[in-house]
Order: C-alpha cells, then sequence, then structure tokens
C-alpha cells in the first residue's frame, strides 16, 4: 500500500534536526510521498531545501495567516520566484485565513488580502494551493468564489461543517484530514470523512501538531499516516487498500505528483 502525507511541517523546529530520520521512518511504514508546507518565507525556503535532498519529498511555499508579520510585496515576489526556479515547488501554502487566534476586523482584512493575493500567485504560476480556514469557512467560501483557484486547492485539515463541505465541494476542492479524525470527542470531522467524496479525500498528518490516537499529544510525525487511513476506512465503511488508492490518485491529480 502506498501511503501519502499530503502536509507536514518538517521544516518546523521539532522535527527539523532529525529530518533524515523522519523521512526515512515514513518510508519505512510505505509513505511514498509527502508535501513539506511553509508558512513564511523562511520556512517555505526550508521546505524547499528538504524537498531537494530527498526523493519523494516535494515543497508548498507561502504565508499562513498567523505569519503575516513578515509579509510583503517584495516577499511574495521572492515566494514567486523560488516558486519559478525550484522543480520540486507543487503548491502555493499554507495560504488563508485564521479567525481562531485573531478576532480584530484590521488583522482579519490583512488575512484576506494576502489571501488573494497569494491565490492570484498560484493562478499565475498554474499551481495549486493548500489552505488553511480555521473558524472562518464563511468568507473562505466567498474569496475562492470570487477568486477561483485555476489549479485547484485543499482544505487542509478540514474543520468546517458537512453542510460547508457540500458548498466548497461545488468548488469543486479537495479535503484532507488528519489527527483529529481519530479523536474521541471530534464528532464532526468523522461525519466529514465519511460525507467526503473518495475522489476528493486527502490524508495528511499536519506534523509536528495533532498526533493521532495513540500518540495524542505527542510529537506527531508522517509515519503516522497509517493511522489516519485506516481511521479513514473503517469511518467509510471500505477497505483500506481501496481508501490508500484513491487518496494517491486524488494527490497525483491535485498536485501532478507521482504518488
Ligand atoms: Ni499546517
Amino acid at each position: 500500500m502506498k501511503y501519502i502525507d499530503s502536509h507536514c511541517h518538517i521544516n518546523d523546529e521539532h522535527l527539523l534536526m532529525d529530518s533524515e530520520a523522519v523521512i526515512n521512518s515514513a518510508k519505512e511504514v510505505g509513505v511514498t510521498s509527502l508535501i513539506v508546507i511553509g508558512w513564511d518565507l523562511d520556512s517555505s525556503i526550508k521546505a524547499v531545501e528538504l524537498a531537494n535532498a530527498h526523493q519523494g519529498v516535494y515543497a508548498a511555499i507561502g504565508f499562513h495567516p498567523e505569519n503575516l508579520d513578515e509579509v510583503s510585496e517584495e516577499a511574495i515576489l521572492k515566494i514567486e520566484e523560488l516558486a519559478k526556479t525550484e522543480k520540486k515547488v507543487v503548491a502555493i501554502g499554507e495560504i488563508g485565513l485564521d479567525y481562531h487566534w485573531f478576532k480584530e476586523e484590521s488583522h482579519r482584512n490583512k488575512q484576506k488580502e494576502w489571501f488573494i493575493r497569494q491565490i492570484n500567485l498560484a493562478n499565475k504560476l498554474s499551481l495549486p494551493v493548500s489552505i488553511h480556514a480555521r473558524d472562518a469557512s464563511n468568507d473562505t467560501y466567498e474569496i475562492l468564489k470570487a477568486h477561483p483557484v485555476k489549479k485547484g486547492a485543499v482544505l487542509h485539515c478540514y474543520s468546517g461543517s458537512v453542510e460547508m463541505m457540500k458548498r466548497f465541494d461545488g468548488l469543486d476542492l479537495y479535503f484532507g484530514f488528519d489527527g483529529p479524525i481519530t479523536f474521541k470527542n471530534a464528532v464532526e470531522p468523522k461525519e466529514c470523512v465519511k460525507a467526503c467524496r473518495l475522489e476528493r479525500l486527502l490524508s495528511e498528518t499536519d506534523s509536528p501538531y495533532l498526533a493521532p490516537t495513540p500518540f495524542r499529544g505527542k510529537t506527531n510525525k508522517p509515519e503516522y499516516i497509517p493511522h489516519i487511513v485506516k481511521q479513514m476506512a473503517e469511518l467509510r465503511g471500505q477497505g483500506e487498500e481501496e481508501v490508500a488508492k484513491a487518496i494517491a490518485e486524488n494527490y497525483e491529480r491535485l498536485f501532478s505528483v507521482e504518488p
């Protein structure tokens, strides 16, 4: 079985020192392809470096809505340059809206501005997008409706409602699920995994965050992906192999990367 981690942060300080071992352990359990996701310029550069150093590792680059302190037009042009010159950059991300941590209107407006700016960048470069949307489903939907992504997008760590998922599905998006679908008290993410179209499902860890049960609270790693896929299969009443195969196909279709 081929496993995919479509969203991880091996470029995070908790994993970067051991990146070699982290990637090798993931490969040992069958994770054949993974995308290291940036959240600002430095972490995006690190993501590219990791991708270039390892077969089966790719990079997504961009500014996360929680990390806009150093964003500027100049920084975005550096992201553009990186995407143009580095072959292993397969997406712009993670970008989006976070209203959980940011309540002020001014910051939310700033988030919207740079979200749109980076959607435009992805469209210019013909790249898909990895989206972070937390407590911001409606505005995310409105922005994507007004600024369609040309090469597709995934709503990573999807945490909205089933109803909202159906609206996003109308925009032809993909949905990434991770650790929370294994948590006992997480009702909605489980319902979303059940309701998601098989051809729009993606597996991810978001490591080092959100480790799945039975590792909850510990440092998450891409090698835990089989626990996510197993849970997806159980929730959907499908075979693990069928689910893993569909995820690999979805991954290839969205990111133009061989699983
Ligand atoms: Ni992330």
